[in-house]
Parts: C-alpha cells; structure tokens; sequence
C-alpha cells in the first residue's frame, strides 16, 4: 500500500471517556476481526487491566477501511496506556503515530488527562481530531464540549466528529474523518533505516517481541540491525503485522507499523524510544525523546514465609521479563527478613506488580510503605548517596533532596477550597488557577512527590466526592527539611515502618502511626508499647494491652458455623501475619504507615 493510503493514530482520552469501546467499534466497522472473534475490548488484553478498567501496555491494530472515494487505507491503530504512571510509554506510542483522536465525553468534558494527553500528541506533532463521544446519553451536552475545545485547548473543532461508540452512531462518518483530515506518513523509504521501538512483549517461544514504527528506509527478514542506544545488534528472523493477531510479511516499509522477532531475550535490550537501524547503512542520528525507564517509587517486597524467598526471585524475573520498568535487588531487614527492593514507575504500577506475585504466582507477601529516591548529601561529605529506603538514612546532619512534581487539578468550582486544603497539607505551593467553563476550575499546584505516592489521590477523591481530575509531572530535585521517624515494637525498631517526613509533621505522623499500630496489631498475652522516635528522642507513645480472653469465649459454645468462621478469619488473619521480636503483626500494620503518611 502507498504511503498516502496509511494512516497511523492513537486515541486519547481521560480515563473512561470511552476509548476502548470506540476501538472496539472502529475494529467492529471495518470487519477486522470476525464477529466470533471479537470479544469485547480487544485491545486490553490483561486480565488486570480489565478488572482495573484501565489500559496498561500499548498495543497495535491493523484496519483495512474503503473509503467513499473507493481507495483502501491502511489505519493502523496505536493504543495508549490511560495512566500517568505509564507517561513515557504513552508519549512514545504517540511518537510512533502522525495524527490522535482526542475523544471526549459529552456529558463530562475535558479532565485533566484529556489535557495532558493533548500536550504529549502536541509535543510530538500530531494531527488532533476531536471526537465527542456517548452523546447518547440524556446529559451529554457537546456543544458545550465543543467550546470547552476551543477555549481550553485551542483546538478548532470544525472537523469534529459526534458519536456514541455504545450506539455506533457516527463512527462511519469518524472513519471518513481519519481518511480525509488525519495526516499520511511521512518519511523517506530511500533513507537509512530509523525504526522507533514503542513497546515490546516477551513471548515464551520467540523470545522479545519487538513493536516498531518506521520512520526512515525500511526493514526485511534477515537484516542486521543494531539498536542505537546500546550500539547491540540483532538479526530480524521474522517480522510482521497486527491483524490484529500478528501476520509475517516479507518488508516494512517507512510509514508502516509492525513486529520485528529478533531472538532477543530482555526486553531491556529493547527499551521504548529507542531508535533500530541497519548495521551495514546506519542513520547518523537516533530519533529524538529516547530515555531509559525512571523508577520513581520504591518499596521492600518480602515473602510471609522465608521458604518462598526463591519463589519470590523467580517471579520477579519473569514479570521484568515483559516489563523493562520494574526493578529489584535483594535487600534485608531486620524486621522481615530477605526480600527485594522493588522500583516501580508509580503506586499503580507497584500495585499492579504486587497483586500479580499474589495471584499469578500466588506469594503470599508483604510490601513496605511506599517510598521515593531521596538525594542525601551527609555535612563535610561532597558525597552525594542515593536512597530509596527510609531505613537507610544515616543519623546525622545533612541534605536532604527530595523530588517535585507538578501536579493539575480540574475540579467543579464548590470543591476549590478542599482542593487547596489538601495541598496545602500536601506541602504543595500554589502556582495558578484558571477557569475551564463557569462552572469549573483547573488548579495547578507544586508538590513532593512524597506526598503524591501515598495517599494523595483518594484523598483528593473522597474531598471532591469523585469529581476531581488530576495529573502530574515530574519536575525535579529540591532541598527539604526532612527527618528519618522510626517506630519502635516493644521497644525494638522495627525498620519496615521507618518512614520519612518533614520535620514540621514528623510529630503528628508519628502519633498517628503509633495510635493506627494499636488498633491494627492484636492484642496478645502481653503488652506491647509502641513507640515513634526522632533519633533517640521519643515523640510518641501508645500501648496495646494484653490479651484476657480468646476469640472463641465469645460465642458462649452454641453455634458451632459461627465457631469455625471465627478460627477460620484467625487463620486468614495469621497468614498475612509476620512475626517480629515475640509480636504477629500483620500486613494491615504496614500498610497503615502508608495511608497515613
Ligand atoms: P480506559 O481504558 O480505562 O482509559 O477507559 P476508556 O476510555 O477506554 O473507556 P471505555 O471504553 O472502557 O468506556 C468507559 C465506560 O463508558 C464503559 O462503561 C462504556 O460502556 C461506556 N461508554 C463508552 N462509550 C459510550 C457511549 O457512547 N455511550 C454511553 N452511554 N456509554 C459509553
């Protein structure tokens, strides 16, 4: 197919303004799938990502539509992760396309996604339609959505498409849209080949499954290529399309998108953005927007049982396997024994990888309070140490750098005050504030990051009963004054549940936790005090008093059902549990550090 009959788009969208099913229908329209095969939501593949409702990994979809005008175009669908974790991947898949739907939902409007979307297709140049969806439903309002456009984004809307991706209404005349108003490829078939990597997946047979677009000159079975940031070179034993199922074809082109098999076996030989070229005709220069993956948050992962520790080491090789973003080293505490040091891109991304060990692995585990990388730089050293485990700060007069974000708020104006409330208890500094429509707001805050990985969003959440949007990016390190908070079990440190805080709300954080510990730990047959210290100074004191009856003394021997779920919960309640000292403290309890940080 000619350059000028492809087309290659990403959708993008606030998180269930219904981009999936707007997929589903393209897909659906232009019979790419039969009616047998389609199930619904091709594109998350995932259990997880189905259970979560959002889209974790990018993915491709070749559709072959035949226009009003009689020609066949080739439209090559890139999906996008729908969360801000998966930031880089999402601005790479857009890297890899010419022109994005936005799509937006008629009855709610832009959010705060749809905004930071629009700037990443904007950053890399694409050709934005607006595309107002469920206008179905009895509260859409898309003229209104149409203005909010224009006015917030500064998009012209004459080319907008209105449908409903529940109904199907409008998505023929969608497709004529995509044909006639998103740009074809560019790039150069003659030129040396420039392939940009997107995404990838590891595949138990073939080893990494490489997804590229091709910019410049093109790509054939047996080429040897090299890939530009690690100078490592491959040879392409196979390669193909996504139909969406994938199907080997003998080149591709510049313009096109496709699979390279190349029997590489990590995936961090192939990381998104890079740039693969040819060995014997090299391109001068990779393309640009290449970084390595960042872990930005980072927590202990321990097994309950010290027997699962091998377990544990192989599961996290597989899941790193498909997921160069993940990483993990060894690490021991003194409180839960051997484990691993995880790094993750964000919370959802770390909670996603705890909760496939549990279930695909099936590691019963416990993971410390979430933290980030802290630059600390001791008095008299010129050493700066990077550290991403409370329990490592050194005792000490210091610097301490910790990372900001930028965070945008978009809120119904009622809730401008809890919004401003809770960054301001957030630590955040206001920078600015603008009016979307006459009825809401978009706020824009600086924050510690720190703040943002532990419970920021539900907070933000349950303060605008759901109606807030937010979205963050990193910004860089600054000086804070921050001190090290350990907390003590029957006297002992227990290292997993030291955590760091500002020295102004290092004494509430450490009461809070010290009264969460009593009510979250059982009692048992003695009393255990819980202590918060800064340093050697005690800042907080609570007890657990010791136990007096057993749980069975209270269903006065009758019910014997009853009886047996009791013990039934106990048991429950002793897996999750780790023993520390003489004390069973369960994973609730370091959990609590957490939500309360
Ligand atoms: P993420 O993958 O989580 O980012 O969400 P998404 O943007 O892909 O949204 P998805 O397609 O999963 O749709 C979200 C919800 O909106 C689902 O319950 C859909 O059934 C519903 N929905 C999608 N399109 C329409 C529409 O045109 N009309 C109505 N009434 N509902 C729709």
């Amino acid at each position: 197919i000619d350059k000028k009959y492809k087309r290659n788009f990403s959708i993008i969208a606030h998180i269930d303004h219904g981009k999936s099913t707007i997929a589903d229908r393209l897909i659906e329209m232009t019979h790419t799938v039969t009616s047998r095969e389609m199930k619904s939501q091709i594109l998350d593949s995932m259990d997880l990502e189905r259970e979560k409702g959002i889209t974790i990994k990018a993915q491709a979809v070749t559709l072959h539509y035949t226009a009003k005008d009689n020609n066949t175009y080739e439209l090559n669908l890139i999906d996008t992760p729908g969360h801000v974790d998966f930031i880089y991947e999402v601005s790479r898949s857009l890297a890899a396309c010419d022109g994005a739907l936005l799509v937006v939902d008629a009855a709610q409007g832009i959010e705060a996604q749809t905004l930071a979307n629009v700037y990443l297709a904007l950053e890399n140049d694409l050709e934005i339609l607006p595309v107002v969806n469920k206008i179905d439903l009895p509260s859409a309002d898309p003229d209104k959505v149409l203005l909010e456009v224009e006015d917030v984004i500064g998009l012209p809307t004459d080319n907008a498409a209105l449908v409903s991706a529940k109904t199907g209404f409008g998505i023929d005349e969608l497709l004529e849209k995509i044909v006639n108003f998103l740009p074809a490829p560019s790039g150069d078939e003659n030129k040396p080949l420039k392939a940009l990597i997107f995404d990838s997946h590891y595949d138990d047979f073939r080893g990494v499954i490489t997804y590229i677009r091709i910019m410049d000159g093109s790509i054939k079975k047996g080429d040897k290529i090299v890939v530009m940031s690690t100078n490592k070179e491959f040879e392409v034993l196979e390669l193909g399309r996504f139909v969406p199922k994938m199907q080997e074809t003998d080149e591709l082109q510049a313009g096109s998108v496709g699979y390279i098999v190349t029997g590489i076996k990590e995936i961090k030989d192939t990381q998104v953005g890079d740039t693969i070229t040819l060995v014997n005709n090299r391109a001068s220069s990779p393309l640009a927007g290449y970084r390595p993956a960042l872990s930005m948050v980072f927590a202990g992962i321990y097994p309950i049982s010290t027997d699962d520790y091998e377990d544990l080491k192989v599961a996290l090789e597989k899941l790193q396997l498909n997921d160069a973003s993940l990483t993990y080293q060894p690490e021991t505490s003194v409180a839960l024994g051997f484990g691993f040091r995880c790094g993750f891109l964000g919370l959802l991304h770390m909670e996603i990888i705890i909760e496939r060990l549990r279930r695909e692995f099936e590691i019963d585990l416990i993971s410390t309070a979430p933290s980030v990388k802290y630059y600390v730089t001791m008095e008299g050293s010129t050493e700066t140490k990077v550290i991403d485990n409370p329990a490592e700060f050194e005792d000490g007069r210091k610097i301490i750098e910790e990372p900001y974000i930028k965070g945008t708020i978009m809120v119904p104006k009622d809730y401008v005050g809890n919004v401003m409330e809770l960054c301001q208890e957030k630590r955040g500094t206001f920078l600015n504030m603008s009016y979307i429509d006459e009825n809401r707001v978009m706020i824009e805050y600086d924050l510690p990051l720190a703040e943002i990985v532990i419970d920021f969003y539900d907070k933000l959440k349950s303060k605008t009963k759901g109606y807030a949007s937010f979205e963050y990016e990193f910004t860089g390190y600054k000086e804070s004054n921050l001190v090290k908070v350990d907390i003590l079990v029957s006297g002992e440190p227990v290292d997993a549940f030291s955590f760091i805080a500002h020295s102004d709300n290092a004494y509430t954080r450490g009461r809070l936790i010290a009264e969460k510990l009593k009510d979250v730990i059982p009692r048992q047959q003695f009393e255990i005090p819980i202590q918060a210290a800064l340093g050697t100074k005690i800042i907080a004191r609570t007890t657990i008093k010791a136990l007096r009856k057993n749980v069975l003394a209270k269903c006065y021997g009758g019910d014997i059902t009853r009886k047996k779920k009791l013990l039934e919960k106990q048991k429950e309640g002793k897996k999750r549990m780790k023993a520390i000292g003489n004390v069973e403290i369960p994973q609730e309890a370091f959990l609590a550090v957490l939500k309360l940080g």
